[in-house]
This record gives C-alpha cells, structure tokens and sequence, in this order.
C-alpha cells in the first residue's frame, strides 16, 4: 500500500525510543501493517537541544500544527494538557488516527477526545498511558468487554513501589529512595506527581473508565500519596505480615441506587501472599477480577523510554493496520457519568 504518513509530537525519552524502532524495525512494521511507515515530523520545542543520533534533525519543527496537518497517524508522546489536547482535536477533527502515552490528558478530558474520534470515525489509542509496557488497556478496553469487571487493584506507579522497596528492604527514608528513583529515570519531572499519587490517579481515573463504562476523571479519584509514610510504618506492615503498597483501586461497591464505583489511590496493606506483594522495585502490575474471567494478573515494566515505545509502537501498528484494511478500534463516547463517587464507602479486602 502507500506510505502511511506518521507525526510524532515530542521527542523526549519516550520519543527518542519511538524513533528508534521507527527506524530501526522499518522493515517488519511495514510488512505487519501491510504500508510503510513514513516518519514524516518530530514537533519539539527547541530545534536546537542535544539529541540522539537516531532522530534526524531534519525532521524536527517547531511547527506542530502544520505537521499534524499533513499527517495519518499522529502520536503524542510530549506530555500535559496543552498543546496536546488542541493539536490531538485538530488530528482528530482532520481525520487522522491518534495515538498517545499522555495520561494527565486523557483523564482530564478524555471524552472530548473520545467524542472526537467517534465523530470523526478515527482511531485513539492509548496503551502507554497506563502502566508503560505492560499490556492493560487492550485487556480492560476489549479482552474483558464481555464480561463483567468487578474490581481492578494496580500498582500503577514505579516510582512509589521502588521508594516502598527500597524502604522496606534497606531501611532508607522516603527522600532518599526518591533520589534514587529519579537518579534511575522512572520519577516524572516533578517527583510529587508520583509520591503524592497524582499519576496513578491519573492512571486509575483511565482504568476506571474503561473497566466500569463509565466516565470517571481525576477529580472523582479520591487520592492518598505515600509521603505520609516512614520506614517504621513499612516495617511494621512487614512484621504484620504484609507489604505496603501505593494501590489504584477501582471497585464497584452497593450505592444508594444499586450501582456505584469507588475510584481510589492510597497506601494499602497487601498481604505477603498476594501476588501484587510480590512486585518489587519500579514494576507495575494490575490485578483484574471479573465476573467470568475470574483473577488475571498482567506485570511488567511500567515506566522507562524502551518500555513505553513498545506500547506506543503496538498501538501504531495497530491504528495504521486500520487505515489500510478498513475497521476502526473501540470507541468510549457513549459512555455515562460515574454514578455516584463516595470515596469513603469500600475498604480493599483481599
Ligand atoms: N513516573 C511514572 C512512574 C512514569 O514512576 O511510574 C510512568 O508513568
């Protein structure tokens, strides 16, 4: 088939990696969509920063409008609320297929975007703003969607359960296990967005979304971060016979009119037999039950540039398979408010 045209906007370390098997994997990508994969644009900032020598900087524009414009496949990988959420409407609107890792945005405002896409008749894909590498929003999105989901338990951030770890297994205080975390790249810019739970609300607030058909935002995520915390209360969870863990739980719980979900992240004590206790260092994982499926359990690697391309990079294929054979992925925009949010209601019982 003809060249399929792709716009990568940002080019940080997610983006870097994102070109990388652009290029590098050239070959195969282009033999599983059935087209060539063309990058035709790197939107960045600054022209002129230091960059890796896989990205060719006669690609780069600070001209992001211009490139999305002439672009079938847009992915986003810079992060934060705008510009990214006008230039992934104006794709959209324009009739291109998105794909991107921006969590804050999508939990912030993702039925706009939803309702975009649907109009539109395009794809938006999102398997890198949850959980990096691993595989969870395809499962939650369209493995489960015949069945029922009943609860969804995720360590969602790296960050905290390395700085959890760390203070669980070498005693370190919390402000020295998140420098280390930085020191190691899975913090994001501002630490705080990890060790007081934003990003894994953000996370959960997507999750939610998607398992419980629902439209659940950030601001229904009742939120607790890990700052709170001391070495002693870590060790105590140990001698208890438990490790602490920063937990993103979505639940459906009895409300007043029957249905009800409860959206939240905050320490929680896991017992030492639970396969969620048994996630070290700066691995994620979610633990899904539902109705007919009964537990699954899906682990790996939720942060780092290598990681997170190769979700980005499954969903390219993916929305670019679409334009070539026809079809189109799941679309959310017909999904209702979150019934009722009572943040107090449900207690994690394992
Ligand atoms: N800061 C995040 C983490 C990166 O630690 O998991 C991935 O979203």
């Amino acid at each position: 088939g003809a060249p399929l045209r792709v716009a990568l906007l940002g080019c940080g370390v997610v983006g870097t990696e994102v070109v990388r098997l652009l290029t590098t994997q050239a070959a195969e990508l282009a033999s599983r969509v059935g087209a060539p994969l063309e990058l035709v644009g790197v939107a960045v900032r600054d022209v002129s920063a230091p960059r890796d020598a896989v990205v060719d900087r006669a690609l780069l524009t600070t001209d992001a409008e211009a490139l999305v414009d002439r672009a079938d496949v847009v992915v986003e990988v810079m992060g934060g609320i705008e510009p990214a959420r006008g230039l992934l409407l104006r794709a959209l609107r324009g009739g291109a297929s998105v794909v991107t890792a921006n969590k804050a945005l999508l939990a912030q405002d993702g039925p706009t975007l939803y309702a975009a896409a649907d109009a539109a008749g395009v794809d938006l894909y999102f398997e890198a703003a949850v959980a990096g590498a691993i595989p969870i929003v395809r499962p939650v999105r369209e493995s489960l969607v015949g069945d029922r989901v009943r609860r969804v338990l995720g360590i969602v951030n790296g960050t905290t359960n390395y700085v959890l770890d760390r203070m669980a297994t070498d005693g370190l205080d919390l402000a020295a296990a998140v420098a280390e975390a930085q020191a190691l790249g899975y913090a994001e810019a501002d630490p705080t967005a990890d060790v007081e739970g934003h990003d894994a609300a953000a996370k959960a607030a997507i999750l939610a979304s998607l398992a419980f058909h629902t439209r659940v935002r950030l601001d229904d995520v009742d939120r607790t971060g890990i700052t709170g915390l001391t070495a002693q209360d870590v060790a105590w969870a140990a001698r208890t016979g438990h490790v602490l863990k920063l937990l993103a739980v979505a639940e459906q719980v009895d409300g007043p009119d029957g249905g009800a979900l409860d959206v939240h992240v905050r320490p929680a004590l896991v017992p030492a037999g639970h396969p969620l206790a048994g996630v070290r260092g700066a691995f994620n994982a979610v633990f899904v039950e539902a109705e007919a499926a009964g537990e699954l359990m899906f682990y790996g690697r939720g942060a780092g540039g290598a990681p997170t391309s190769s979700a980005v990079l499954g969903d390219v294929v993916s929305v670019a398979r679409h334009r070539v054979l026809g079809g189109r992925g799941p679309v959310e925009s017909s999904y209702a408010e979150l019934p009722v949010q009572d943040p107090g209601l449900a207690r994690s019982r394992f």
